[in-house]
């Protein structure tokens, strides 16, 4: 019998991709440690986890990403330079976010898709919701989205994703959905109309096959009962273990087993920085926001779109 009330306490963070759309960025340097203003993407992730209530983060890694591990170590060579040196502003940027969470790592040893990444963290959680967060998806430091999963989790049981309106030519690069809207549970800090059963689940469909606007994207909350999917699943799109095709299979799992799936609509502004030109856009939205570096900034661009328009001309 699944706990409801238990609280989600383990954030997954798969992490051994290859990062192809990023190349050759992202051929030495694991996509997770390029750096949006001022610090890794890895480290909003770790904090928009703790901002929710979380305190132990899992990554699943590969070779060539121990770079991930090593920014959440502590460096006591350079904080105690930086502290003789009397650079109390840096001494703070480098330690500030060091005691957040608790890190973990869990090698995946072949890249056979999100799926099996997901599963070598069932001896971590064990028998307990958990989060997964894509790094690639960035959300806005002031995003709530994550709290909300949990609340409705907290609230109802099963399994909650974040639910992204698309066009139908971008479902297709998707898990593309059919939804119920359904009421809002009292105390849950979600808008009417935003809350969703999923009825249905497809990953990657053809245009034709797109069910709605609404695509899964990189937030979720799962019942333990996921693990068991991801032990059955055989490989899909592409050939890999897809995380889709184990959390379709809690539809129609009964709730005392732990299924039961739900959307939460994602209304904050999020980041593909996976993708090159999502990477820039972050890197902007987020620097434009900074109070030591926006006002310069906007300056630059301000200058530097005139100039190429005067060039353009
Ligand atoms: P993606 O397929 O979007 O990321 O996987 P990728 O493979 O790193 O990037 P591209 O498409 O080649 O540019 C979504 C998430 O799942 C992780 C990735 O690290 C990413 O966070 N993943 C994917 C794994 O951890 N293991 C896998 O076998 C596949």
């Amino acid at each position: 019998m699944t706990d409801t009330h238990q609280p989600v306490r383990h954030a997954v963070v798969p992490s051994a991709g290859r990062g192809t759309r990023f190349l050759p960025a992202t051929k030495a340097v694991p996509k997770e440690m390029l750096p949006v203003v001022d610090r890794p993407a890895i480290e909003y992730v770790v904090r928009e986890a703790t901002d929710a209530g979380i305190d132990d983060m899992l990554f699943v890694t590969r070779t060539g990403k121990e770079a991930i591990e090593a920014h959440f170590d502590a460096d006591p060579g350079l904080e105690g330079d930086l502290e003789k040196a009397g650079k109390d502003e840096l001494l703070s940027l480098a330690t500030e976010y060091l005691g957040l969470a608790r890190t973990h790592s869990v090698r995946q040893g072949h890249p056979l898709g999100l799926g099996h990444a997901v599963l070598q963290a069932k001896r971590h959680v064990g028998d307990a919701p958990f989060a997964v967060m894509l790094p690639d998806d960035l959300m806005h430091p002031d995003s709530v989205l994550l709290k909300q999963l949990i609340a409705v989790r907290e609230a109802i049981g099963g399994s909650v994703v974040a639910l992204l309106r698309v066009t139908p030519e971008q479902a297709t690069a998707y898990a593309s959905t059919s939804v119920t809207t359904i009421a809002v549970p009292e105390g849950v800090d979600v808008p009417e109309g935003n809350l969703m059963r999923i009825d249905k689940v497809v990953e990657k469909p053809p245009l034709d096959e797109v069910m709605s606007e609404y695509a899964v994207v990189g937030r979720y909350v799962f019942d333990p009962a996921i693990f068991d999917e991801l032990e059955v699943i055989e490989p899909g799109a592409g050939g890999e273990y897809q995380l889709t095709d184990a959390f379709a299979r809690l539809i129609d799992r009964p709730a005392d087993q732990g299924g039961g799936l739900y959307g939460v609509v994602v209304e904050d502004r999020r980041f593909d920085t996976g993708d090159k030109l999502g990477y820039l856009e972050a890197n902007v939205a987020l620097a434009l926001e900074h109070p030591k570096l926006g006002p310069a900034l906007r300056e630059f661009l301000h200058t530097e779109l005139a100039r190429t328009e005067t060039a353009e001309a």
